[in-house]
């Protein structure tokens, strides 16, 4: 096990860093030095049309999500003073579709007890915790305090757990007076509960990442919480601290089985190195979480149990209370590496959630694994279209598939390729600075990959653009397809209905306007192709 610096120290290091470097310097003058020539073109060139980020300011992990009457709430750590990680706020946006969000004012400010950091929310109809009042019903908020001088003096135990109430729809927060309701045991890394209502038991579960395992926990009315069990200790990958974990149980697809889905971000290790978010498929019986016999060979051989691929989704979620007629489990990460997080070149703002994914449990031969979709809500906002048969693709020749027709920094591109065998294709996407974005499949390898080194801007952090991120073909289907996402920095690749997904941003200095393709090890026919215009001012 590698005793890794944990995301936090280097966050905080680079922003003391940071901070001191910024004295006496405008943010035009920033701007400059970042490499965008103002606030305003960096707003024109990287502010995303359709994903989520902070007006002003820092921000990380999606904090507290939930739906209730008609909105859907996403909370996230938010340091609203500076665009580097500081003292952590929640910071609050509501969406009724999940792609388009408003902002609301700050959800909850660090007090006495230390930083507001990561945890979940949920909605407590049954007024289980008695916080409700005159009929109206708790939302309530898990997360974990972080105490900056027991932290900086070094102590183990700066970090504890507690609740806060909101009888307004999530719109103002009361701290409960008996916090911590989780005091530490001793261990320093010891954050970020994740909530849920086990409806099998009529129990609270809460899930929390110690360490480099996790913890469960239960209760009866969200204050106070008993010790279930620990799990992870020898399972997956150590090579950094586990945090942000969740919890929760789904159905097989096409099955009645149910089975229960552990995620949890580690902070270092990841398939392209950095960090990333494994999983852990098995049975729950309300207190003990049992590894599924077949998932459990199966990580033993190869761990290929990640969230994602690309080096850019780390401390993702899912939603709470979506309603049963609806029977979603909705996902949501924060795209981008922790270790470069702190330098992308924006200025004003920095940081961008992904957009809500769709979360499926599939049987893979008997392999339990997780599947993600882009939600379904996207395709409302498709414009123009254009949709093509059969198109031949010649090897180690560029066939262009459009240019100029579409803007692809708001762009959706789906195709699907009968027969592949051991050939390979590369997709570009460039514009006529001669940046470029490619990302394709090896089929000698039987891989995937995307590679922005020459995307745009890609020397503020060593780590960034060094080389071509991997992730491997899960599906054995003869037919390959793609569903793929653009914004106008980030990419959301899902391979084979999701089996393999890889996320990475991207800083070009014009958007993207040609899409071309190559073949390798033969010709290829690519039997679908789908470009569609998203509509977004
Ligand atoms: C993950 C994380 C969490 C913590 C939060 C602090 O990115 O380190 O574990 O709660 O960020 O902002």
């Amino acid at each position: 096990m590698k005793n890794k610096l944990t995301l936090l120290v280097v966050a905080m290091a680079v922003a003391i860093q940071t901070f001191s470097c910024k004295n006496g310097k405008s943010d035009t003058d920033l701007a400059k030095e970042e490499g965008v020539e103002s606030p305003s073109l960096e707003e024109q060139l990287y502010r995303p049309y359709y994903h989520f980020t902070p007006k002003v300011g820092w921000m990380n992990d999606p904090n507290g999500m939930f739906y209730y009457n008609g909105y859907y709430h996403l909370f996230y750590q938010h340091y609203p003073k500076d665009n580097i990680w500081g003292p952590m706020h929640w910071g609050h946006a509501i969406s009724t579709d999940l792609v388009q969000w408003k902002h609301l004012p700050i959800a909850m400010y660090p007090d006495d007890l230390g930083y507001i950091f990561s945890g979940s929310a949920v909605v407590d109809y049954d007024n289980t915790s008695g916080f409700g009042k005159d009929g109206k019903i708790p939302i309530v908020a898990m997360y974990t305090y972080h105490d900056p001088k027991k932290g900086d003096a070094g102590q183990l135990d700066a970090q504890t757990q507690a609740i806060a109430y909101s009888l307004d729809e999530g719109n103002s927060w009361t701290k409960y007076e008996g916090n911590p309701v989780i005091d530490n045991p001793g261990i320093r890394d010891f954050r970020d509960p994740k909530v849920i209502w086990d409806q099998e038991r009529g129990q609270w579960v809460m899930i929390l990442a110690a360490d480099f395992e996790m913890m469960i926990y239960t209760s009866k009315n969200l204050k106070d919480w008993t010790l279930a069990d620990r799990f992870g200790k020898d399972v997956g990958s150590h090579e950094g601290v586990w945090e942000c974990p969740d919890f929760f149980p789904m159905q097989v697809e096409g099955s009645d089985d149910v089975k229960w889905v552990m995620l949890g971000s580690i902070s270092g290790g990841a398939p392209n190195g950095g960090n990333g978010t494994q999983y852990f498929i098995g049975d729950f019986d309300g207190q003990k979480f049992t590894m599924d016999k077949n998932f459990e060979e199966a990580l033993a051989k190869k761990h290929d149990f990640w969230v994602d691929f690309g080096k850019d989704n780390y401390a993702g979620v899912t939603w709470s209370n979506i309603p049963p007629q609806d029977g979603r489990k909705i996902f949501i990460g924060w795209i981008v590496d922790g270790h470069y997080a702190n330098k992308v070149p924006t200025t004003t703002w920095r940081s961008t959630q992904s957009l809500p994914r769709t979360v499926k449990l599939i049987s893979d031969n008997g392999i339990p694994r997780i599947t993600f979709q882009p939600v379904k809500e996207i395709t409302n906002y498709i414009g123009k279209k254009s949709k093509k048969d059969h198109v031949s693709i010649g090897v180690d020749q560029e066939t262009v598939l459009s240019d100029g027709d579409f803007d692809f920094s708001k762009a959706q591109i789906q195709y699907s390729i009968a027969s592949l065998k051991d050939k390979g294709y590369t997709f570009k996407l460039s514009n006529n600075k001669g940046e470029e974005l490619l990302f394709g499949y090896d089929g000698t390898k039987n891989q995937f990959f995307v590679d922005r080194r020459k995307s745009g801007k890609v020397d503020f952090h060593k780590e960034f653009a060094d080389k071509v991120s991997i992730g491997p073909r899960l599906s054995d289907k003869d037919l390959h397809d793609a569903d793929i996402l653009l914004d106008k920095t980030s990419i959301e690749i899902f391979f084979d209905n999701g089996e393999t997904s890889m996320t990475e941003i991207f800083f070009p200095s014009a958007p993207y306007s040609k899409l071309s393709v190559v073949s390798e090890n033969g010709d290829l026919v690519l039997d679908h192709l789908e470009i569609s215009q998203l509509k977004f001012n």
